[in-house]
């Protein structure tokens, strides 16, 4: 249960437009697109305890029981003049300065992923909303498995997934994590477009100079070792035969 007057105090102060506190709901992805659809300003927040209908990328769906989560997701009006995967990156980055106000180091599987002790932690959903050419808004949904009853069954995985209380092997409150991550994804949010922000999330891509594999759905896998980002935010690798490689948001990275 999220008690509303707690999770207001403990935003307090953040430069959010609006929050709605939900206790069950579909998606928050969903929620906050029909908010922004009414009228929602920029950084309205939609939070919620349980997701019956929670989504993840590629059409998968993602598991939020009650009590167990952060599930939340951001109404974001467009100012933002950076490349499509720097949303999903803030996020993502977001998600790492939370936990590391925590004493945990987490790492970003390019491009979505957060990982603790190389395991799944936290994913992020960015959705854009068009109108024809113009971009109207954008829905950043964030889950972060707080409990290990967040963390799915592991036939329902594609990848080894963890909670932070797992990983830290410690009660983490929700609201205080709550407030760590708004705190630095509002911080971050008009910040896109800087160095410093590339810099910090390149600072934390999981298997930085070792060797991965990537699937990349638009062609073979490729074997190298992961260089870093380029301006775009595509994962920059280098093959054996010295062939640079630049990944788009399609690609899966796991090391080898
Ligand atoms: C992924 O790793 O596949 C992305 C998962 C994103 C899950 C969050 S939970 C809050 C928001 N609402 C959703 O339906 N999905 C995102």
């Amino acid at each position: 249960m999220w008690n509303a007057t707690e999770v207001r105090q403990a935003l307090a102060g953040l430069p959010l437009g609006a929050v709605h506190i939900f206790q069950r709901v579909g998606s928050t992805n969903d929620e906050a697109a029909r908010l922004a659809e009414a009228g929602a300003p920029h950084a309205t927040l939609v939070l919620a305890d349980e997701q019956t209908a929670g989504r993840g990328r590629a059409g998968r769906r993602w598991f939020t029981p009650p009590g167990s989560a952060l599930a939340l997701s951001l109404v974001l009006r467009p100012v933002i003049h950076a490349p499509p995967g720097y949303v999903a990156a803030l996020g993502a980055l977001a998600v790492c300065e939370a936990l590391e106000a925590f004493g945990a180091q987490p790492t970003i599987k390019w491009p979505n992923d957060v990982l603790l002790l190389e395991r799944k932690v936290a994913g992020v959903l960015p959705e854009a909303h068009w109108e024809g050419e113009r971009l109207r808004f954008l829905v950043l949904g964030i889950g972060v498995n707080v409990t290990p009853e967040a963390v799915p069954p592991p036939e329902a995985l594609d990848f080894p997934a963890i909670a932070v209380q797992e990983a830290l092997a410690r009660p983490v409150e929700r609201l205080s994590l709550l407030r760590a991550l708004m705190t630095s994804l509002l911080s971050w949010a008009d910040r896109l477009d800087t160095p410093t922000f590339r810099r910090a999330w390149e600072a934390r891509l999981a298997w930085h100079g070792r060797m991965v594999e990537a699937h990349d759905r638009h062609g073979p896998p490729v074997q190298g070792i992961l260089l870093g980002l380029d301006a775009e935010g595509h994962l920059r690798l280098r093959d054996v035969l010295g062939r640079e490689h630049r990944l788009t948001a399609y690609a899966h990275v796991r090391p080898r």
